[in-house]
């Protein structure tokens, strides 16, 4: 007979996540909680006694794909009556999703909102005192909670939220419904957090947000270029980035502060969404693509090399082929290291959901693969030009297929080089040697590390 081991006796825990890096810290924040319970992580959903979907609802494939995935769950749960299923993030937020779930899938045990993800462990202690679901959704955003529990498992990297929610109601965008008003963090509280991070070890911060250029301006009198100088005023060596900004709200104080420090990347994500006005005018997005490239050129002018990034979607109501080739242009124009690329997915409840003029499939499927062919022979090119250049790599990992370490340089972009020993979280000097697409592959150059 075999024995079990304190190991196989330990109650463990799977989280399985979809969305942005919002979505992605959440969940190291409810592995937090679930360790504070007791709960050990697992690689595998079969030996997990609980199992937290974190969904994202941003687009309709991103809600299938955790549809599809619950589902699946519907057999383990069958022969694990034990094994409690609990679902939360931006879908469970939705309106009336929560009946669709309950019909759709009786086995989930527990379902919690993005606004009251600190009330988790509450809810799987009622769980497990024998309550038969627990349901738990706010329906509007209160103070925000502080907490400081997150089981983070992003070394070298790491999230800070500075605020919560979104009051822009771009108009294809679910957002602002699903994860309520702008809420700024206190900035001592950010700064105890980043102290913490960097004593600890961390070497590249993220400071998240939806917008984060509006920070401060639901009345705490501090603005984001002076959270940005506080933050990147703590000593030790680390980097810094931030994401995302809104073009309506980036500007030159932002940038000046960038002058200022080293440490924070020369990077910015800055998504157009479109490069025709009447298509942003529709968007409600509240910028020209006039007032976007001039964005663009201001922060050039203080970085000439700084990289953009940015986020676009195709086949919105309305957009015509001159529209898009419009996008097209200013692509070329702003030439982005890359660019997540989305079909616009129509979201109920949205303003641009009721919009006429809907884009047919095949029109929206025929300018994304048009406008990904642009985008990647831009980023081949540029990645071309880096070729016998050398950067400073913050390592991040080790890429099992390709046998190699990696890490981002200054400008975010990815760099891959062979390494004796282990690399991830230190800074080294790469000479790069060759590019391929986004790319970069070098030889570590001694001498120059610090
Ligand atoms: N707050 C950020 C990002 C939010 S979501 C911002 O303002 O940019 C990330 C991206 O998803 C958006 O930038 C947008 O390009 C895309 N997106 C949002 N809603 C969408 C929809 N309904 N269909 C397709 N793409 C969408
Ligand atoms: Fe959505 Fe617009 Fe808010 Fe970004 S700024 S989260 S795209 S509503
Ligand atoms: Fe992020 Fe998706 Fe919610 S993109 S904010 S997890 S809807």
């Amino acid at each position: 007979m075999a024995y079990k081991t304190v190991k196989d006796m330990e109650k463990k825990y799977k989280i399985i996540t979809y969305g942005c890096q919002m979505n992605l810290h959440e969940s190291e924040k409810i592995a937090g909680i679930l360790r504070e319970l007791g709960y050990v992580d697992t690689d595998s959903v079969d030996d997990a006694d609980i199992i937290v979907f974190n969904t994202c609802c941003i687009r309709e494939n991103a809600e299938n794909h955790a549809f599809g995935n619950i589902g699946a769950l519907k057999q383990l749960k069958k022969n694990n009556p034990n094994l409690i299923i609990a679902v939360g993030g931006c879908m469970t937020q939705e309106k009336g999703k929560t009946d669709v779930l309950k019909e759709k899938f009786p086995f989930i045990d527990i379902m919690f909102g993005t606004l009251n993800l600190e009330e988790f462990g509450e809810l799987v202690k009622k769980k497990l005192a024998g309550k038969k679901k627990v349901i738990a959704i706010r329906e509007t955003e209160g103070e925000v909670v502080e907490f400081d529990g997150a089981y983070r498992t992003s070394y070298p990297n790491a999230w800070v939220n500075i605020m919560y929610g979104c009051n822009n109601f771009c108009s294809y965008c679910i957002v602002p419904y699903v994860r309520g008003r702008e809420r700024s963090r206190k900035p001592e509280h950010i700064v105890a957090e980043v102290k913490k991070l960097v004593a600890e070890g961390y070497k590249e911060i993220t400071l998240l947000g939806q917008n984060v250029n509006s920070y401060g301006t639901d009345g705490l009198g501090v603005s984001f270029a002076e959270l940005l100088d506080m933050v990147a005023s703590i000593e030790g060596k680390f980097r810094l980035r931030f994401m995302t900004s809104h073009p309506k709200d980036f500007n030159e104080d932002v940038v000046k502060v960038m002058q200022k420090h080293r440490k924070i990347l020369r990077l910015v994500h800055l998504p157009v969404q479109s490069g025709s006005n009447d298509i942003l005018k529709a968007m409600n997005r509240r910028y020209t693509r006039e007032k976007y490239l001039q964005e663009i050129e201001m922060l050039r002018s203080y970085f000439p090399e700084a990289e953009v990034t940015t986020d676009i979607i195709v086949g919105f109501p309305g957009e015509t082929e001159e529209d898009y080739l419009l996008t097209e242009d200013l692509v070329k124009r702003v030439n982005y290291a890359s660019a997540f690329t989305f079909i616009y997915s129509k979201r109920q409840g949205t303003r641009a959901a009721t919009m006429e003029n809907q884009v047919p499939e095949d029109v929206q499927k025929n300018r994304i693969m048009r406008l990904v062919e642009l985008v990647n022979s831009l980023t081949r090119k540029k990645s071309e030009t880096y070729v016998g250049r050398t950067v400073e790599i913050l390592c991040e990992g080790y890429d099992e297929k390709k046998k190699m370490y990696m890490g981002r340089d200054e400008f975010g972009r990815m760099g891959y080089f062979e390494s004796d020993k282990d690399e991830v979280g230190n800074f080294v000097w790469l000479k790069i040697t060759r590019a391929n697409g986004i790319s970069l592959y070098g030889e570590i150059v001694e001498g120059t590390q610090e």
